[in-house]
């Protein structure tokens, strides 16, 4: 069975054995497992063992959906909602199989605010979200499709996919980067986000305490170390954020002890300034990740 459903999501198979489970609770992948040179099947992504997976809170790990804001609100229209939306903390519907073949094995996930009075009283926009989640040999691929179904109105939202890496933090590097305009999120400035940096580095790590927002990125990048690694390849999706907490990760009350040691969070999104979607009109940002062969 190349799709298995559980009572907490749906579990994906793909005929060369990788597999990648989705749960219902915030369209969260939270494991995407391939095999490595050795033919063992290895986690490619980090999830943490104190993560809740129940649904009473964001899953610390895997890939959680960000929408309609990154980070704390800034747009009058979220006003009520809590850092990084609510995407993440709401139960989405399965919607089908969208492809079942050599090529992939595809679902489709709807998170739809009709009726939803938890979703409207805090953000009473028309629209509906759409998220498929393409496994195929060596990628898995993330689509988020946003319509906005108001016949008048203009929907302004950010989107970002929290990807969580598994990978030797402080052995990990990002690139290319270099020369791209950035804001960086952990200097106690007031402002940040209107006191821009240029990344001077070639290669990026996260050996300190990182939490960068980089603007209009190349929207293809390497997240490699010694022993392996991982493509990331966007669509729509112009901006970049890394983040590892290093030593602060002690203050995450649902990360793992040391866990920030064993991942990297490299999110495409959408997160500098909003998308501006015209009434009737539907917007996707995609994400494919590839294993570097290992
Ligand atoms: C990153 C942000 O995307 O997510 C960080 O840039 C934030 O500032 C991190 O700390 C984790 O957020 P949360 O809400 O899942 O703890």
């Amino acid at each position: 069975m190349p799709t298995e459903k559980t009572g907490r999501g749906v579990v994906l198979k793909h005929s060369t054995g990788c597999t990648a489970e989705v749960l219902f609770y915030g369209a969260t992948v939270v494991s995407w497992k391939v095999s490595d040179a050795s033919a063992e099947l290895k986690e490619r992504l980090f999830v943490s063992s104190k993560a809740s997976l129940d649904g009473s809170k964001p899953v610390r790990g895997g890939i959680p959906v960000v929408f309609p804001c990154f980070g704390q609100p800034s747009h009058p229209d979220h006003s009520k909602l809590a850092q990084h939306g609510f995407a993440r903390s709401q139960t989405w519907n399965f919607d089908s199989v969208v492809m079942d073949n050599e090529a992939g094995v595809s679902i489709r996930l709807v998170l739809d605010p009709t009726g939803n009075e938890a979703i409207s009283a805090i953000y009473p926009k028309s629209f509906k979200l759409t998220y498929v989640v393409t496994l195929a040999a060596h990628q898995l691929s993330t689509d988020l499709h946003v319509e906005n179904t108001s016949p008048s109105e203009t929907l302004e939202f950010q989107a970002l996919l929290h990807n969580y890496i598994r990978a030797p933090a402080d052995d990990v590097v990002v690139t290319p980067l270099q020369g791209l305009q950035f804001y960086d999120k952990t200097e106690s400035t007031e402002h940040p986000r209107t006191n821009p940096k240029v990344e001077n580095r070639h290669e990026v790590d996260v050996k300190r305490y990182t939490d960068a927002v980089y603007e209009n990125g190349p929207m293809k990048y390497r997240v490699t170390w010694p022993t392996g690694g991982v493509e990331i390849k966007a669509r729509n999706f112009k901006d970049v954020v890394i983040w590892n907490p290093q030593e602060k990760g002690h203050m995450i009350g649902d990360m793992e002890s040391d866990g920030w040691k064993n991942y990297i969070c490299v999110e495409p999104g959408y997160v500098r300034g909003f998308e501006k979607l015209g009434p009737q009109k539907a917007w996707i940002g995609q994400q494919v990740l590839t294993v570097i062969q290992d």
